[in-house]
């Protein structure tokens, strides 16, 4: 991103219009939630765009901290500095500007900027990215493409490819114990398996099969999406972790994974978040020690993998009306 003024001059003083703006939030509003809740509101004041969470959206027996409620919103926080920056507007991000009102995850200040190539093929993937839940193909991701993916997850964010069985150990035993709870359960199918609604996770975006080798995946309740043939890689794991365990974090790793599903986007790879290994505490803690060494907090495990060539696109999931969840002020 190129600022457009010169240095030591202030910046342009402007704000976009309510089309532009609108056409932001709803590029943002594509980003990955977890179940498809798409716990955000934004606000349009008249010089900043404010993001709140929306806790009446909350998955009390999925994420009972509401952490990956937060790690959502961080991705549609992210997804709104791309689209901002395709349309020629700098974001300048301010995290939970008032700590006395921890809904309030940031306020958006803009200036006026000329976007760059990457700006533009950001933007367009925000709109072509999706949760692909299926096998992939055999040939692995590139060593240097995953070094780019690694990269972009700047911000406090740690990302590492990890290969070892223990992290496919855990993610297993965090289904097992997740299965044997009711109140999972029935959120799940309550999220799961819709037909015709603006939110939760779709069946014709789930797979029937759930179990890639010594991967498991969450088995959502009803399940219409085919597996290509020649489909048989799991893909590549990564888990992204921060120093500490507090929102901002939460909001960071939220940006890390929009940042890091985006590029793999433009990189033509299919990503798939995995959080039910961070979702169970005991497999959660396992996880920050045997695997991350102890120092770094897992926040979340994402795969990737190349898509069959000739693969059917995953189909878009859907989203709420932006009149659901946008406010001018
Ligand atoms: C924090 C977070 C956790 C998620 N966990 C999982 C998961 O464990 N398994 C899965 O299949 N998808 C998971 N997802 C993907 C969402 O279900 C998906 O983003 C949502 O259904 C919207 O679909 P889309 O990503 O194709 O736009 C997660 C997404 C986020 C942001």
């Amino acid at each position: 991103m190129t600022e457009v003024h010169p240095p030591g001059t202030t910046p342009r003083t402007g704000f976009p219009d309510r089309e532009t703006l609108l056409t932001a939030i709803r590029m943002a509003c594509c980003a990955p939630s977890v179940h498809n809740s798409q716990p955000w509101r934004w606000q349009v004041g008249h010089r900043a765009v404010h993001l709140w969470a929306d806790p009446s959206r909350a998955l009390p027996a999925t994420d009972p901290d509401g952490r990956e409620l937060v790690i959502s919103c961080g991705a549609a926080l992210h997804h709104l500095v791309v689209a901002l920056a395709a349309f020629g507007w700098a974001a300048r991000v301010h995290l939970l500007p008032d700590p006395s009102l921890p809904e309030h995850l940031a306020a958006v200040e803009v200036s006026t900027m000329v976007p760059e190539q990457v700006d533009l093929v950001l933007a367009a993937a925000s709109t072509q990215r999706r949760s692909d839940r299926r096998a992939y193909a055999p040939s692995s991701v590139d060593d240097d493409q995953l070094s780019r993916l690694v990269a972009v997850a700047a911000g406090g964010v740690t990302t590492r490819v990890v290969r070892s069985p223990e992290l496919l150990a855990l993610i297993a035993k965090a289904d097992a114990i997740q299965s044997a709870d009711g109140a999972y359960r029935s959120e799940l199918a309550l999220w799961s398996g819709r037909v015709g609604s603006p939110d939760g996770v779709p069946a014709a975006n789930s797979t029937t099969e759930t179990r890639y080798g010594d991967l498991v995946t969450r088995r959502f309740s009803v399940s219409r999406l085919v597996q290509p043939t020649g489909a048989d890689s799991a893909g590549t794991l990564l888990v992204l972790g921060t120093a500490i365990d507090d929102r901002t974090s939460w909001l960071r790793t939220g940006m890390a994974t929009s940042a890091i599903t985006l590029t793999a986007t433009v990189l033509r790879l299919a990503t798939c978040p995995l959080s039910q290994p961070v979702e169970v505490r005991e497999t959660r803690e396992l996880l920050r020690r045997r695997v991350l060494g102890g120092r770094v907090v897992p926040q979340l495990v994402l795969r990737l993998g190349r898509p069959v060539v000739g693969a059917e696109p995953v189909p878009r999931t859907p989203r709420r009306s932006l009149m659901d969840v946008v406010e001018f002020s």
